[in-house]
């Protein structure tokens, strides 16, 4: 990996992701940089925000420096008390788990739908108790959440839903763009996402007093009327104004972004969808995925497991990186005494024996012939 995480190859090899910058962005960059504006305000935040928020079809954007803390100022907003409860998939990413276990409540887990890879969201009702706050919904590797069950359950029992859109920038489901749903949405734009601003992310909300409140905590619980007076502890995840400025840039060609993320998809499903032994993440017909990463599994029967295939893929130019390993499955929260004897039979089998493939902007048509050529050499 580079320092930036994203791919360290050889020329020979065909990097899992690589960021497709343009002269536009570079540009843009340099005009904020030249502006001044250089931390963690300026005129390209509110921009920034602005902008990323009416393409979500959000009121309010509050740019922070990652996803993560996107994630644990949703959280913050909730005012989780110790035991508090949020139902989550156990197939994610920790970003998802830390700010609950931060905040001294629980994540509660369901396993994974076997043909999205994202949550089940029929199994979320029988996981609800008297101490569930919230859901957190995940759209995993670009594809939605079947978000319409979800929502109903959440209005029954008065929950409120946090929207992880950390890998779906631009997906839809039933025709509402990913990152609208619940109380608040939160993006990631790390090096490998749609939308890049290095390191950085977004949380979005409706209504304004989340919003004011979520502010506030981005910026140390600084007050509008009185600077250094503090009624809340905040934190310091400020975005700065010149990768808002990169942002930006972007916000201007996602249509073309998606567009060439969902030809991708398309060229590998045709490719791979009759190739034995793998299983591929099936779009629904209600969802529009944007193939934030094209994953596969290999089914039992091809006799070998992730990590084989991987190596196998490897040796034929072929860089791949593994799927999530489930919340249960995580000695650090084990450590702590959450998810004793649970099993989520879906998030291990998929863990074990899935990986995705190249899967970024600057993909072409020639290398995922190649890819292909190399899957169906590694499954011989
Ligand atoms: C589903 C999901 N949530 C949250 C995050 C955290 O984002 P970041 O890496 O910007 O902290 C990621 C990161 O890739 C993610 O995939």
């Amino acid at each position: 990996m580079n320092p930036s995480g994203v791919s360290h190859h050889p020329e020979s090899l065909i990097p899992v992701n690589e960021p497709l910058l343009t002269e536009a962005d570079f540009d843009a960059v340099m005009q904020a940089l030249r502006s001044g504006w250089i931390s963690g305000a300026g005129p390209h935040i509110e921009a920034f925000e602005a902008r990323w928020a009416a393409y979500c079809g959000r009121k309010h954007g509050i740019a922070l420096a990652n996803g993560t803390v996107a994630l644990q100022v949703a959280v913050a907003l909730l005012d989780l008390q110790a035991g508090d409860e949020v139902i989550m998939p156990t197939f994610t990413i920790i970003s998802c788990a830390l700010p609950v276990v931060l905040a001294g409540a629980v994540p509660v887990l369901v396993d994974s739908d076997p043909q999205t890879w994202t949550m089940d969201v029929s199994q979320v009702e029988a996981r609800i108790t008297s101490r569930t706050r919230a859901i957190m919904p995940v759209h995993i590797y670009g594809h939605p959440v079947d978000m319409d069950p979800l929502l109903e359950v959440a209005e029954r029992y008065h929950l409120r839903v946090v929207e992880d859109a950390a890998e779906a920038h631009g997906a839809d489901y039933r025709g509402h763009r990913i990152g609208s749903f619940g109380e608040s949405s939160c993006f990631s734009f790390y090096a490998n996402k749609l939308l890049t601003t290095g390191e950085g992310g977004m949380l979005m909300v409706d209504d304004d007093a989340l919003a004011e409140r979520a502010r506030r905590l981005r910026n140390l619980g600084f007050q509008p009327a009185r600077r250094f007076l503090h009624a809340e502890l905040g934190f310091n995840y400020r975005l700065t104004n010149m990768q808002a400025a990169l942002g930006l840039a972007q916000v201007d060609r996602m249509d073309e972004i998606v567009a060439r993320k969902r030809r991708m998809g398309q060229a590998y499903t045709e490719r791979l969808s009759e190739v034995a032994g793998l299983e591929l993440q099936v779009q629904q017909p209600w969802a529009r995925s944007v193939f934030w990463m094209f994953g596969l599994v290999l089914s039992g029967d091809t006799g070998i497991d992730a990590e084989e295939f991987a190596s196998r893929l490897k040796a034929r130019g072929v860089e791949t990186r593994p799927f999530f390993l489930g919340m249960h499955e995580q000695p650090v929260l084990r450590e702590m005494g959450l998810f004793d004897g649970e099993v989520y039979p879906v998030a291990e089998r998929i863990a074990r024996g899935g990986l995705y493939l190249p899967s970024g902007l600057g993909l072409d048509d020639a290398q995922i012939d190649q890819v292909c050529q190399a899957v169906r050499e590694a499954l011989a």
